[in-house]
């Protein structure tokens, strides 16, 4: 396993230009699965969680060609409509596959996806949805197989604007005989590129991006080609990593390659916090703060603070004076980060799903352990601020969402070496 060998403090400058949204990326490659031609992307992010749904794809007999960030992909051949465990166990949004491949065929049987460090991640609304539309689930040998006739359009009413089963709901109601409408749907914007994608391709849908989607369901027959290729949004996330990186590094950078309007709250929280962001169309650009104060944050589904920069911005708390308190209420178990950044000097104490930060003067590098994609960026980051060397070790956690991230912070000015592994 590889690790990183990471130098602090030290003061990132420069301009860094993001990715393309791995959640964004992994609903638009499964929903490839619906269409029976084939579809171009250009500018897909080079992860290891996008190279698993390809392979997950070209499992069930889709036809994948990839060429640096260009993706074609072409579902005409698939003959296979089984998801298997070995590869979903390793990536959970595999069960995204699930919607379209009952909508397309009338069967499927997709490995159940299974817990992973953050929280044990059920499936139940996205069944329950897919039910509503006539599908009849079973749970056998830890797979859900799946059937129906034909999948009918229904209202289906979310109790809570899960990502994932929207994201289903709504492939599967692109084939569904009718009108589909989800109320309490997520309101994420990879919810709504996803939207753009189907749209793209002449699925007719209103609603996308707030919490009440419409979805007109098509004869396989009526798909036409888009004739276009797809690019998908800026990663959200990967920006918000890098912004809280230059402000808790003092430095001046320039986040390039994403839509700021998709950080709105994140940027508000920092403003209030003192650091100095200009705005831009497709850029934030920071510049030198100091004297930022701690701040109260509570994660919530879009709009509000986002869960997937909750840990980043704990490490920019553990180092501005004064306190602040981070509520995590969307998942039950993702303050793996907090033992891990108190071994570098940071003062935490958790109490139920709430976290109590005491900003320090400084943190010390330490030899740390990755445990969940977000948790490992929030260790990069206050490495790039602490006294000495940290190592960061089972960096695989990272590599599943951040493209080259290391690559991207030494052209910005930090002193990180990856260590292969054995
Ligand atoms: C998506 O996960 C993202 N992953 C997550 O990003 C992100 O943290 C999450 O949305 C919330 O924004 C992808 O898009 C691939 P949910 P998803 O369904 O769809 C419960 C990252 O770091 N729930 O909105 O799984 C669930 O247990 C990852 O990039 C049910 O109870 O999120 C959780 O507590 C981590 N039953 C909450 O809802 C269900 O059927 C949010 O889950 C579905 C979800």
């Amino acid at each position: 396993m590889d690790k990183l060998l990471v130098q602090g403090p030290c003061q990132l400058n420069g301009t860094v230009e993001i990715s393309s949204a791995k959640n964004a990326t992994l609903p638009i490659l499964a929903a490839t699965i619906l269409f029976p031609y084939p579809v171009k992307f250009v500018g897909i992010p080079d992860l290891m969680d996008v190279g698993t749904i390809l392979k997950l794809l070209q499992s069930m007999g889709i036809n994948v060609t990839k060429n640096d960030h260009e993706v074609l992909i072409d579902a005409t051949t698939l003959n296979n409509q089984h998801a298997d465990y070995t590869l979903v166990k390793t990536m959970r949004a595999s069960v995204l596959v699930l919607g379209p491949l009952l909508a397309r065929f009338g069967i499927a049987s997709v490995s159940l996806p299974g817990g992973c460090a953050i929280g044990a991640r059920p499936v139940d609304i996205h069944l329950m949805g897919l039910e509503k539309m006539g599908a009849q689930i079973e749970i056998e040998n830890g797979y859900i197989k799946a059937k129906c006739d034909k999948l009918k359009g229904a209202v289906v009413k979310f109790p809570f604007p899960s990502v994932g089963a929207t994201e289903n709901i709504m492939m599967a109601a692109v084939l569904a005989e009718g009108v589909t409408v989800i109320e309490n749907a997520a309101m994420e914007p990879e919810i709504d590129d996803l939207a753009d994608f189907l749209m793209a391709q002449g699925v007719k849908i209103e609603g996308a991006g707030t919490s009440h989607i419409t979805i007109h369901g098509m004869k396989e027959t009526e798909l036409r080609p888009s004739g276009k290729s797809y690019r998908v949004i800026g990663d959200r996330i990967e920006a918000a990593t890098f912004i809280i990186a230059g402000i808790m590094t003092k430095g001046d950078i320039k986040v390039t390659g994403f839509n700021p309007s998709h950080l709105e709250f994140v940027l508000e929280t920092l403003k209030k916090m003192g650091a100095k962001i200009e705005i831009g169309k497709d850029y934030v650009h920071i510049h030198p703060s100091d004297g930022l104060k701690g701040t109260m944050v509570e994660t919530l589904p879009f709009p509000g603070f986002p869960t997937d920069v909750q840990a980043q911005m704990m490490a920019l708390m553990s180092v501005v004076d004064g306190n602040s308190t981070v509520t995590e209420t969307i998942f039950e178990n993702r303050f793996m980060h907090v033992p891990e950044m108190i071994r570098m000097g940071a003062r935490i104490n958790l109490k139920g799903n709430t976290a109590f930060i005491e900003g320090v003067e400084q943190l010390s590098g330490a030899p740390v352990m990755c445990t969940d994609l977000r948790a490992s960026a929030a260790l990069i980051l206050c490495a790039l601020v602490a006294h000495g060397q940290t190592e960061i070790q089972r960096v695989y956690h990272l590599d599943r969402g951040y493209e080259k991230i290391d690559e991207k912070l030494t052209n910005l000015g930090s002193k990180i070496t990856r260590v292969k592994g054995s």
